[in-house]
């Protein structure tokens, strides 16, 4: 299949488009390279670099790559900078998500994965949590995400785009090509294995006084090999809806960093601090809905294989891409 995929030099895209060349599918990346990086960007796949607010250049694109397939993942997507930068996200998430949308209109192509986010539920009232689980975002990048859902929605009734739409829990690990290098690290793991690996003194810990166990926040961890499986499973033909991707485990962040002193050999020093803004408690994902109806069978379920992937990585990329 022609599988046109924004965000193809970013994290999860990354490993997600060597996934699908490896399957046999022929892949053009679109990526603005302010969050990837052209080294990530598997040489195999034609290389588009172009931003998502170009309308006519996303229209052109889509035509010459004779796409029958999208795959969405570029986006902004952290928590935190969206509750101090909001125009941010609607503008990235919701307006340049539309030009895309409406260039799988004009093209004809014939499905659309969205990258959504379990962040579009907000604080659930119970754990783990299905698809049904009333969304109700606590900020503004899960509410960009959730009005992106509904636009699918509207564009499968009104024009016939099958969308699929994946709830991705706590995206990591890493590919032994690529894994995560962001220019502002503030995900839990990478930070914590830069701790080990002597380029940051300590970590951080936001907010011990969670009504969990041991008071840190709760998360589910899928290895990003995992959710590349699960996006090449929805190019099926018929295959449709929201689903959510997660491992049903939850973690806590002491837990994690335990994990992660383990797997790499080193002591991580830790500091305690104070919650960090639109942190829910607990996440933990429901993901029966992918297994039974597209067949999605996680091979990196445990958090220890995840850590370890995402330990080798960085071992041998200690700068990242460097760039
Ligand atoms: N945390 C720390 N110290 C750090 C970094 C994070 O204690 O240095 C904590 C956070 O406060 C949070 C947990 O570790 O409680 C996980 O934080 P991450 O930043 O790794 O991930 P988030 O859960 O905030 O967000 C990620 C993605 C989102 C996605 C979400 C779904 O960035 O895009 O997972 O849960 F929506």
């Amino acid at each position: 299949m022609n599988v046109f995929v924004t965000g193809g030099a970013g994290y999860i895209g990354s490993a997600c488009v060597e996934e699908l060349l490896n399957a046999g599918h022929m892949v053009t990346v679109f990526d603005n390279l302010t969050e990837g990086h052209r080294a990530a960007i598997d040489p195999r796949a034609t290389f588009i670099q172009g931003c998502l607010s170009d309308r006519d250049l996303v229209i052109k694109s889509v035509g010459q790559a004779k796409t029958e397939a999208v795959i969405h993942f570029a986006a902004s997507a952290l928590v935190g900078e969206s509750m101090t930068n909001p125009a941010k996200y609607f503008r990235n998430n919701v307006a340049n998500g539309l030009n895309l949308l409406e260039a799988a209109k004009e093209n004809g192509v014939r499905k659309f994965v969205f990258s959504s986010t379990c962040a579009t539920y907000g604080l659930p009232e119970r754990v783990p949590m299905d698809e049904s689980t009333p969304q109700k975002p606590v900020n503004p990048y899960g509410e960009s995400k959730l009005i992106f859902e509904k636009m699918l929605l509207w564009f499968e009734q009104s024009h016939g785009l099958e969308f699929v739409a994946f709830r991705y829990f706590n995206a990591a690990g890493a590919t032994p090509r690529f894994g995560e290098d962001h220019r502002i690290e503030t995900h839990l793991i990478p930070n914590v294995l830069k701790v080990a690996l002597g380029q940051k003194e300590q970590c951080d810990i936001f907010g011990t006084d969670y009504p969990t166990p041991d008071g840190t926040c709760i998360r589910d961890y899928i290895h990003i090999l995992d959710l590349a499986q699960a996006h090449i499973l929805a190019l099926q033909p018929g295959k449709r809806g929201f689903f959510n991707l997660g491992n049903g485990e939850g973690y806590s962040v002491r837990e994690v960093i335990d994990t992660c002193a383990r797997v790499s050999g080193k002591a991580i020093k830790t500091v305690e601090k104070p919650r960090r803004a639109g942190d829910p408690p607990r996440l933990v994902a429901a993901a029966a809905k992918a297994k039974t109806e597209l067949g999605w069978n996680p091979q990196y379920p445990k958090l220890e294989q995840i850590v370890a992937s995402a330990w080798a990585w960085h071992v041998k990329h200690p700068s990242g891409y460097g760039d």
